[in-house]
C-alpha cells in the first residue's frame, strides 16, 4: 500500500515529470533538443532524492526470491527486500517472467517513497528462450542483417517476459580459444567485431528505444578481458596501449557511437588497474574522448574483487576507486550500498560523483519509457503469444543456416545425395537436444533443440541409422564445477563402427558440450575431448567416407581430421533449430557461406594465433634459414585461416583495380574486383579486403581486413564489387592512443579468406 505521504510526492513527482518530460526518445548520443530535456527531467529527480535513494540507484541486484512467494525472512533476501521498499535498489537482474517482474516493480512503483521504477537485466546473449546460433557462430555468417534480425527477435521475445535491458553483446576481441568465452564474442577481428557490435546494438535497441519491444544493449566487458594471460579466465591482462586501442577497444567504441545504452566493466586488471576501478578507461577514454552518455555497470561482484586484486583494502576502499573511476552501478556486489553514502557525508567521493552516476541510470529509465507506463514490459498476453512464435522459430533456423562454415569437401561428398544412401550417423553429440543449446541459455527449457538426428530424419529417401558410439560427458551444467569427460567407457564403438563399416556415407558429429565453453570454461587442450578422436579414428578404419560435423564454441585444433577426413563442416552451438539447419546444408538445400570469425590453429601450441599477426625482423623470407622466426616442430600457418570458408559452388576472384595510384591523406579511394560463380550451384560468398601498410612510424600488421561484402551469385553469373577506404580504415593508433595517418605505399588484397594472394597496390602522399 502507499502510504499518504507517498502519494503527495509522487503526485509532486509526477507534475515535475510530466511538465518537464515528452519522453521522445531516440537512442542518439549526440547532444540534441531531446537531450537537453531528458537532462531536465533528470536533473528535476534528482532534486528531489536523498543520498541514500541516489546510491540505490547505483545498486543492481541479483532476483532474490520467488517474488510471487511469501516475504523472505532473515539473511541476504531479507535485505535485499528491505532495501527495495526503501528505494535503494535501482535494478535487478534475472529477474524474469511477466508476473515476476510485475510484483518486483510493483513494490518499486508503488512502495517507495519517490516510485522510481526499476530496470530489469538479463543476459539475453543469443536469444531468450527460442535461441540463435551462439554468437560465435553467427559472426561466422559475417552477414550483418541476420545478426542484427536475431539479436530483434531476442529483444522482442526477453521484452516480453517483463526484461528491459540486455547484457549484450560482448564484443571481446580475443585470440586465444582457451578462453572458453569466445563463444559469445564476435571473434578476433576488430574490425569485424565493430560491425557485428553495431548490428547486434541496432538489433537489440531499434529506431526507438521507448518502444515496448525494443530492448537497452550493453556492450561487455570493458575492456581487455579476451587477453586474459594464457587464456585462463579472469587472468590478468597486460598489453600494449596500441593494442588496446588498435585491437581491443574499435568494437567497443562502434558500440557507444551506435547508442549501446551501457557498459560492462570486466573482471580482468588492464596493465595493473583492476577494471571496474579503472579511470582510464571509464572516465578518460568512454565518458570522456567518446562522449558516452549511458551508464556503467560493474560484472557481478566486480567492485568486491578490487580487493582481492590487492587495489583496496576493503570495502570502503574498492567503492572510492570504483565509483571515483565511473563505474556506475554495482552488480550484485553490495559494496556501494553499503559505503557509497557514508564516504559522501564524510567527504571522502563528492557527491556530484554520485549525481551523475544515478543521472544516467535514470536517464536510460526515462529513454526506455519506464517512468511513462513502469508496467509496459508486463503483459501476460504478449508473453504466451510472443515467446517461442513460429516466426522467431524461422528467424533462428535462418541465422543458424547462415553461420555454419564449410571447412573442407575434398571428395564432394557433400551435398548428400536424396536418396538410396546408406548413412551411418555416429557420435555422442549427434542425438543430443541440449548441448546446441550453448552455455548461456538461461530462460530456454532443457533439452528444447531439434537435434541433428531429428534433423536428418526429416529427409526420407535414405537409410539414416544412427549410434552413439561414445559418451562425451555425463549431467553437467553451467555451474557444475567438475566435467566429467568420458574416457574409459567404450562399450558402444564396436557397434558403431560395425554400424559405419557398410554405409555409404558416415555422418559423425563431434565436439564439445555446449556448456565446455562459455564463463569459466577455459581449455589447455584444443582436441575432442574424451574418447571422440580415438572414435573417429575406428571409424576412419572400416570407412573413409566420413563427413565430420564439429559442434563446438571456440576453435579446435584437429590437425588428424584435417589431413584424413574429406569433408568437415563447422557446425558449432546453433541454437534451437540447430538439427534442422545442419540437415539443409548437408543434403544441399542450403548452400553453405559462413567464414571463421577466428583462426584454427594446429595445435595448442600456436596459441595465440591470428591473421593480422605484425611484422618481424625475422619473417618468411628468412625460412630457408635457421635463425627465422618459426617452430622447429610446426608450420606457422594455421590449420584454418579467418576468413576462410567454402561453397557447394566456386568462386574465382579477377581483375582487381584501384582506381587512381597516388592519393593524399584524406581522399577516398575505390577498388575494384570482379567475383564470378564457375561452380555449380547458386552461392554466396563473402569478398573479403585486406590492406598492408608496407612502412609506419609503428610496426604494421601484415594483413588488416578493412572492408567485407557478402554477395550472391547465380551459377555462371559474375560481379563486379566495389570498396572504398577513407582514413578511416587507412590509420592507425599509435602507443599514445593517437589516432594517425600516414604517407606511403600500401598493398590491397581481396578474396574469400585472409589468406588471398589476390593484391593491387597504391601510395599515400
Ligand atoms: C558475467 C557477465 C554477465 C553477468 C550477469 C557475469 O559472471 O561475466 O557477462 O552478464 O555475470 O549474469
Amino acid at each position: 500500500m502507499i502510504s499518504r505521504n507517498n502519494r503527495i510526492v509522487l503526485s509532486c513527482l509526477c507534475l515535475i515529470l510530466m511538465t518537464t518530460f515528452t519522453c521522445t526518445t531516440k537512442t542518439d548520443s549526440k547532444t540534441s533538443k531531446s537531450d537537453e530535456t531528458l537532462d531536465q527531467k533528470v536533473d528535476s529527480l534528482l532534486a528531489l532524492m536523498t543520498i541514500e535513494e541516489k546510491v540505490g540507484q547505483m545498486n543492481l541486484y541479483n532476483g532474490f526470491w520467488e517474488v510471487t512467494g511469501p516475504m523472505p525472512e532473515g539473511g541476504n533476501a531479507q535485505t535485499k527486500y528491505e532495501h527495495l521498499r526503501k528505494g535503494w535498489v535501482g535494478g535487478m537482474l534475472s529477474v524474469r517472467g511477466y508476473e515476476n517482474v510485475k510484483k518486483m516493480q510493483q513494490i518499486a512503483v508503488e512502495e517507495t517513497r519517490l516510485g522510481i521504477p526499476l530496470i530489469i537485466g538479463f543476459d539475453v546473449i543469443h536469444g531468450y528462450k527460442t535461441l540463435s546460433p551462439i554468437p560465435l557462430a553467427e559472426s561466422a555468417s559475417w552477414d550483418l542483417e541476420a545478426i542484427e534480425q536475431s539479436a530483434r527477435i531476442a529483444a522482442v521475445e526477453a521484452s516480453a517476459a517483463g526484461i528491459n535491458w540486455t547484457f549484450a553483446p560482448m564484443v571481446d576481441i580475443s585470440r586465444d580459444p582457451r578462453w572458453g568465452r569466445v563463444m559469445e564474442g564476435g571473434g578476433e577481428d576488430p574490425y569485424l567485431g565493430s560491425k557485428i557490435a553495431v548490428a547486434r546494438v541496432k538489433g537489440f535497441q531499434g529506431d526507438n528505444l521507448s518502444q515496448p519491444n525494443t530492448i537497452a544493449a550493453t556492450a561487455k566487458h570493458f575492456a581487455g578481458y579476451g587477453f586474459a594471460e594464457a587464456g585462463r579466465e579472469y587472468n590478468t591482462v597486460d598489453i600494449s596501449m596500441s593494442k588496446l586501442h588498435n585491437v581491443v577497444l574499435p568494437p567497443f567504441k562502434a558500440a557507444a557511437e551506435s547508442g549501446a545504452r551501457s557498459f560492462m566493466n570486466s573482471f580482468n586488471d588492464l596493465n595493473g588497474d583492476p577494471v571496474s576501478g579503472s579511470k582510464f578507461l571509464q572516465r578518460d577514454i568512454l565518458k570522456g574522448d567518446w562522449n558516452f552518455n549511458g551508464f556503467v555497470v560493474s560484472d557481478w561482484a566486480s567492485i568486491n574483487e578490487i580487493i582481492y586484486w590487492g587495489r583496496a583494502k576493503n570495502k570502503k576502499e574498492a567503492a572510492e576507486i570504483a565509483a571515483t573511476a565511473g563505474s556506475d552501478m554495482d552488480m550484485e556486489g553490495h559494496v556501494y550500498i553499503q559505503e557509497l553514502a557514508n564516504l559522501v557525508k564524510e567527504g571522502i567521493v563528492p557527491e556530484g560523483i554520485i549525481d551523475e552516476a544515478a543521472g544516467r541510470i535514470l536517464r536510460v529509465k526515462f529513454e526506455l519509457g519506464l517512468f511513462d507506463d513502469p508496467y509496459k514490459y508486463c503483459n501476460k498476453e504478449r508473453e504466451k503469444t510472443v515467446i517461442g512464435q513460429q516466426s522467431h522459430h524461422e528467424g533462428v533456423l535462418d541465422m543458424a543456416k547462415k553461420s555454419i562454415v564449410l571447412l573442407k569437401n575434398e571428395s564432394n561428398l557433400l551435398p548428400l545425395k536424396k536418396e538410396g544412401q546408406r548413412i551411418a550417423l555416429i557420435g555422442p553429440l549427434a542425438n543430443d537436444k541440449n548441448s546446441p543449446l550453448g552455455s548461456w541459455r538461461i530462460a530456454s527449457d532443457d533439452n528444447t533443440a531439434v537435434s541433428i538426428y531429428e534433423g536428418l530424419s526429416a529427409y526420407e529417401g535414405n537409410d539414416l541409422v544412427y549410434k552413439k558410439g561414445v559418451d562425451l560427458w555425463v549431467g553437467a551444467t553451467a555451474f557444475t564445477k567438475e566435467i566429467k569427460i568420458n574416457t574409459t567407457d567404450r562399450s558402444g564403438m564396436t557397434e558403431a563402427v560395425n554400424t559405419a563399416r557398410n554405409a555409404d556415407v558416415v555422418v559423425m558429429v563431434l565436439g564439445e558440450h555446449g556448456f565446455q565453453s562459455g564463463e569459466s570454461r577455459s581449455r589447455t587442450n584444443l582436441d575432442l575431448p574424451g574418447l571422440q578422436q580415438e572414435l573417429l579414428e575406428a571409424v576412419f578404419k572400416v570407412n573413409k567416407n566420413i563427413v565430420l560435423v564439429l559442434q563446438n564454441g571456440r576453435p579446435l585444433a584437429l590437425e588428424w581430421a584435417a589431413e584424413n577426413i574429406p569433408t568437415i563442416v563447422e557446425g558449432w552451438q546453433l541454437g534451437t533449430q540447430t538439427g534442422n539447419a545442419i540437415a539443409q546444408v548437408l543434403y544441399g538445400d542450403y548452400n553453405p557461406s559462413g567464414k571463421l570469425p577466428m583462426t584454427f590453429p594446429r595445435n595448442v601450441g600456436q596459441v595465440p594465433i591470428y591473421y593480422n599477426y605484425k611484422s618481424t625482423g625475422r619473417g618468411t623470407d628468412r625460412e630457408n634459414n635457421v635463425f627465422w622466426s618459426h617452430y622447429i616442430d610446426q608450420k606457422n600457418s594455421p590449420l584454418y585461416a579467418f576468413g576462410h570458408g567454402l561453397s557447394y559452388t566456386e568462386f574465382e576472384y579477377s581483375d582487381l583495380t584501384v582506381e587512381g595510384s597516388d592519393f593524399s591523406i584524406g581522399d577516398d579511394i575505390d577498388i575494384f574486383v570482379t567475383v564470378s560463380n564457375v561452380g555449380d550451384y547458386d552461392g554466396k560468398e563473402v569478398v573479403q579486403l585486406y590492406i598492408r601498410d608496407l612502412v609506419g612510424s609503428l610496426v604494421r600488421p601484415v594483413k588488416e581486413l578493412k572492408g567485407f561484402e557478402l554477395i550472391a551469385l547465380k551459377k555462371g553469373e559474375s560481379q563486379r564489387v566495389s570498396f572504398t577506404l577513407s582514413k578511416d580504415e587507412l590509420g592507425y593508433y599509435n602507443n599514445s592512443g593517437e589516432f594517425i595517418v600516414e604517407p606511403g605505399d600500401f598493398e590491397v588484397f581481396i578474396g574469400g579468406s585472409s589468406e588471398t594472394k589476390l593484391k593491387g597496390n597504391f601510395t599515400l602522399n
